[in-house]
């Protein structure tokens, strides 16, 4: 089994360039035995990923229609073994699987909660690199029964689906190691009633074809990217494409209602994915975007190149919060879900920065208005710790960009841009703790910071005040 992370990775473990990963165990725990974990190990969300392997690729080629809700298709994952497995377990929720093969032989599956557990014909050998293809239906249902986090998953709509899936809704819809610890690079092939578009993650390969009244969309992600992010958003769209001034490639697309938001979402879509790029360093993937849905899910998700938006027209705050996300979340990206104020403190951070950008407020102003308020519940709810049952929590998304700010007194904007830019490069399509940013940050500045992380992210209670 893998164990839970005790501590920080070391470098070595998470540096890797490998895209996809190939990390021994990833949590660097050491294997043994040959059955594959039921949980990738961590402690906040024991069953959320597995062990014993490592996924390097999914296609997801699925047909979905709306009229019936029904979801059909096949996964096909490409990992890597990082222990001898007699039997390993994917995520998966509701749905039925009529088969599995392992390398193209026909292997044995059970069901068991969120769990299919496979057992292939033949054991697979640590280091080995092996293929399984779930064949899959359906009727997807999203995941309401978590506390604190809303509606979230594979959500049918009137014309299509709405999927956001953080924190780990991706098994609502294709089986996977569903946790961002295990990220890989993915192809859709999705197909849609004529007349829909079917939106997925990376850049469209090929115009999409129609045969027989169906549309098959080819969309190919080939940045890893953790599997809450992914996505199969389908309906009916307005679309607007281009490049920003900086030549990155845009897709925007709304729902029918929301067509007189497309263009402001296209250009300040383009406008802030540029500028970000001169604030924490070069845009990470190949495409940058936005859709709009007309389903309230009352919140946005960061999904890879194309935030989305349930159901209101994003102020461009928000928009500045999503694709901060992509270099804080998508790009780097968390190891265990209590670190989620690497992505929530950050992105709400480039919110008061954009808002500084933009001359309407200083992140000092926005720091000290926060400060002010004794009484606010954040301060018993420490940001580094975030809690499974209370995951998003606005301690996490406020006072882990107060955090920021200390920090960024503490050392100076000498040192703190860099910084930014050092941490988004060095961990480039990886993944992270908190003890990495702690380490950077004291590295860079060559100050000892231990207390002030130790205030602002572990302590119940409001930090002395800052000079
Ligand atoms: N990461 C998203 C954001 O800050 C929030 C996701 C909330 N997820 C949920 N299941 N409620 O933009
Ligand atoms: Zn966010």
């Amino acid at each position: 089994a893998v164990a839970a992370p005790t501590s920080a990775p070391t470098p070595a473990a998470v540096q890797g360039s490998d895209p996809g990963g190939g990390r021994d165990g990833l949590f660097g725990a050491i294997t043994s035995g040959t059955i594959g974990a039921p949980g990738i190990g961590d402690p906040a969300f024991p069953g959320d990923g597995n062990g014993g392997y490592d996924v390097r690729h999914y296609l997801l080629r699925l047909s979905y229609d709306p009229a019936t809700k029904r979801l059909a298709g096949s996964a096909t994952i490409r990992a890597r073994a990082v222990q001898d497995l007699t039997s390993f377990n994917l995520d998966l929720r509701g749905l039925t699987v009529s088969r599995v093969a392992v390398d193209g032989a026909t292997a044995g599956f059970g069901r068991q909660g969120d769990e299919l557990t496979i057992r292939p014909a033949y054991r697979i050998s640590k280091g080995d690199r092996f293929e399984v293809t779930v064949d899959y239906s359906g009727l997807p249902e999203p995941i309401r029964d978590y506390v604190n986090l809303g509606t979230y998953g594979f959500v049918a709509t009137a014309d299509g689906s709405f999927v956001t899936s953080e924190p780990n809704g991706a098994k609502t819809w294709f089986p996977s190691n569903d946790h961002p610890a295990d990220k890989a690079t993915y192809d859709f092939e999705i197909t849609v009633p004529a007349g829909l578009t079917a939106i997925a993650n990376g850049e469209l390969d090929g115009e999409p074809k129609t045969v027989d009244g169906k549309t098959t969309f080819v969309w190919r992600e080939k940045h890893p990217m953790a599997s809450y992010l992914a996505t199969m958003t389908t309906g009916k769209f307005e679309i607007r494409t281009g490049k920003s001034d900086k030549g990155l490639p845009i897709y925007a697309a709304v729902a029918p209602v929301f067509r007189g938001s497309l263009d402001n979402l296209y250009t300040e879509t383009a406008k802030i994915t540029d500028y970000w790029s001169t604030v924490f360093g070069p845009y990470p993937f190949s495409s940058t975007g936005g859709v709009i849905d007309d389903y309230s899910s009352g919140y946005a998700l960061e999904n890879q190149t194309k935030p989305i938006y349930g159901g209101f027209s994003p102020e461009s705050g928000i928009i500045a919060h999503e694709l901060a996300h992509q270099w804080f979340g998508d790009s780097v990206s968390i190891t265990r879900w209590k670190d989620l104020w690497l992505n929530e403190g950050f992105a709400t951070y480039a919110e008061w920065l954009w808002a500084e950008h933009r001359g309407e407020a200083t992140a000092e102003a926005l720091f000290k208005r926060y400060y002010a308020n004794a009484a606010d519940p954040m301060w018993t709810y420490p940001p580094g710790d975030a809690r499974a049952t209370d995951l998003f929590n606005n301690s996490v998304y406020v006072r882990g960009a107060m955090t920021l700010h200390a920090l960024r007194k503490a050392i100076g904007d000498a040192v703190f841009f860099p910084l930014l830019k050092k941490w988004t490069a060095e961990h480039r399509y990886g993944n992270v703790t908190t003890e990495q940013f702690v380490a950077l940050a004291e590295q860079m500045s060559g100050k000892k910071l231990t207390a002030l992380f130790d205030a602002w992210l572990f302590q119940p209670r409001r930090p002395a005040a800052v000079a």
